[in-house]
């Protein structure tokens, strides 16, 4: 059969009601629905060609050859697509992200869902929407996200079903009617200690707080969905900032313990109360990382960067609401 090759782009997107856990790692099904806003900025672009005469995938990042987990985790994703193809060649990825990669700015979501598109293509897969999203699920759990542009629902599906991987997919959530923004503020662009992988399966196996964060999960999303629908910014923003600092103290009270949150993150975070004490409707919400991502309505966007700015040493982007997964025209 002739080599395939597809390309495509897909960004990243922050969760607003966090995904943490998993209570199925294999399948990549989550203990509780999440909730996200994918960005316009940051896209990760991916190449997928088939190569019929090789014998092992190749994986190319940012223009140098990847090994170890970043070989692993595409391999092993690449496996996955060819069982349900039904084919066996192997594959070149070349990849280009532009998002620092491991600093907690989900490249992993915008990263898998634009591989699960690239790769389905070349494989010659043709997929709905939400078995996309279910098959970037099985890379990284927050690429199913990642397919939709806007604010998106994880559902973490059904645990009892016949089918469990069946009942976990994203959708958007198309009555939300709100126009907000994250501002990024970026502390640490440097590769994590601890992998948020690892970091969930020592929260979920030793945390004495996890169990009430999924509760509270479940009653945050359905009050951020009629939120959403309300337009009601400050609602939105409140549930997401405890959602995060909840999460936030899952793992602090994990053992051994994960802390993602430095000194740096603690100045973002006293700036925006400053800011909401000043009357600026502002929230924080922040990932496996120090990084901190200020959500508000985009009408504020550009003065609440101006005050992150002002944190002395921090890179500071404006993101608005962005696109879901697409294929792009291959050029070369
Ligand atoms: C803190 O999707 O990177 O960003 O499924 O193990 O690849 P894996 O995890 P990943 O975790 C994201 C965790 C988070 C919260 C979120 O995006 O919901």
């Amino acid at each position: 059969m002739t080599a395939r090759e597809a390309v495509a782009v897909a960004h990243p997107n922050i969760a607003l009601i966090k995904y943490w856990g998993k209570r199925d790692e294999h399948l990549v099904l989550p203990f509780n629905d999440s909730l996200s806003l994918t960005l316009d900025v940051f896209p990760t672009t991916t190449k997928v060609r088939l190569e019929p005469d090789a014998d092992a995938d190749r994986v190319v990042m940012d223009g140098a050859i990847a090994r170890g987990e970043v070989l692993r985790r595409t391999t092993a994703f690449l496996e996955l697509v060819r069982e349900l193809a039904g084919r066996r060649e192997r594959a070149v990825v070349e990849t280009r992200n532009t998002v620092p990669v491991g600093a907690g700015l989900a490249s992993s979501a915008s990263g898998f869902a634009a591989l699960a598109l690239a790769a389905a293509h070349a494989y010659g897969l043709s997929l709905g929407a939400a078995q996309l999203s279910r098959l970037a699920r099985r890379g990284s759990g927050s690429a199913a996200r990642s397919v939709f542009g806007g604010f998106v629902v994880w559902h973490a599906g059904d645990p009892d079903a016949p089918d469990p991987d069946h009942t976990s997919y994203a959708e958007p959530v198309t009555d939300a009617r709100l126009d907000a923004s994250l501002v990024a503020v970026v502390l640490d662009a440097g590769p994590k200690a601890v992998s948020s992988r690892e970091a969930m399966r020592r929260t979920v196996a030793t945390s004495p707080l996890y169990r009430g964060w999924v509760t509270d999960s479940h009653a945050d999303l359905a009050r951020m969905r009629t939120a959403l629908r309300d337009g009601d910014m400050a609602c939105v923003g409140e549930i997401a900032e405890r959602n995060a600092l909840g999460m936030h103290a899952t793992m602090e009270t994990a053992r051994p313990a994960v802390r993602y949150l430095t000194s740096a993150s603690t100045t973002v975070l006293d700036e925006v109360r400053r800011l909401r004490r000043e009357g600026v409707g502002a929230w924080a919400t922040m990932d496996a990382g120090p990084n901190v991502k200020v959500l508000c309505a985009s009408a504020d966007a550009e003065q609440v960067a101006a005050r992150m700015r002002e944190v002395t040493g921090v890179l500071v982007v404006v993101a608005r609401s962005g696109p879901g997964a697409r294929h792009e025209t291959v050029t070369s």
